[in-house]
């Protein structure tokens, strides 16, 4: 079933509302993916980007779509074949780090909500024409970081954000301090040596910091 750019700015809306990070993960062993999933969701963050970036990571979101209470997305979305597999591996919504008219069209016509991505106000303006409100911004740091986005939040406050890239413990509280950001993603909850080494109450203790992150 398709999904309008509209309705799929208001289910991603919705969902960076949940918490306050997105963890974003890098799994390269699919034992690893529901001790993984059920720490961070037991730690306070539901929502979970889930990057392409390994072999198994669709089977990794397959089964921590299993694990209750978790929202799991599929992160790297680029071409349309990305997007039939993690909507096949049971991915609630996508996100790419920017956004091509391919892209949306086929995320719309599969129903798949789509956190695009967008580093200028310029790309911001173009998604905000076709209907989406509700966007990462990426890569957060590199592109001008929590003084940018204040800056671009003047002009244009219908437009909120998810800044990823670049985020961390020490400058999360301040983009979450801005009225057009909803939510941020960030690596840092999820370590590779931590992941690597199943140390899942070490991730849960970093989940829940960062669940509080904001408040
Ligand atoms: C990424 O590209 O991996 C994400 O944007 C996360 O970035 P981070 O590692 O800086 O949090």
């Amino acid at each position: 079933m398709s999904i309008t750019p509209q309705a799929a700015s208001a289910r991603n809306r919705e969902i960076c509302q949940l918490a306050p990070i997105i963890p974003v993960l890098v799994v390269h062993d699919v034992s690893h993916a529901r001790p993984l999933a059920e720490a961070l969701v037991r730690g306070g963050l539901p929502v979970l980007e889930v990057t392409l970036r390994t072999p198994v990571a669709l089977d990794v979101i397959r089964e921590m779509a299993k694990v209750e209470g978790g929202v799991v997305g599929a992160g790297t979305l680029v071409t349309p074949d990305d997007v039939a597999a993690a909507v096949n591996a049971g991915a609630q919504f996508g996100v790419s780090p920017g956004a091509t008219d391919l892209l949306l069209d086929t995320c719309e016509d599969i129903g798949l909500p789509l956190l695009a991505g967008a580093a200028s106000a310029s790309e911001a303006m173009r998604l905000l024409e076709r209907g989406y409100d509700m966007l990462k911004f990426f890569p957060a740091e590199a592109s001008g970081g929590v003084p940018t986005l204040k800056a671009v939040g003047a002009p244009l406050p219908q437009i909120s954000f998810c800044p990823t890239g670049g985020v961390s413990p020490s400058n999360a509280a301040s983009y979450l301090s801005l009225p057009n950001v909803v939510c941020a993603g960030g690596s840092w909850v999820a370590p590779s040596d931590l992941v690597n080494s199943g140390q899942w109450g070490k991730i849960e203790a970093l989940a829940r910091a960062a669940s509080q992150l904001g408040l």
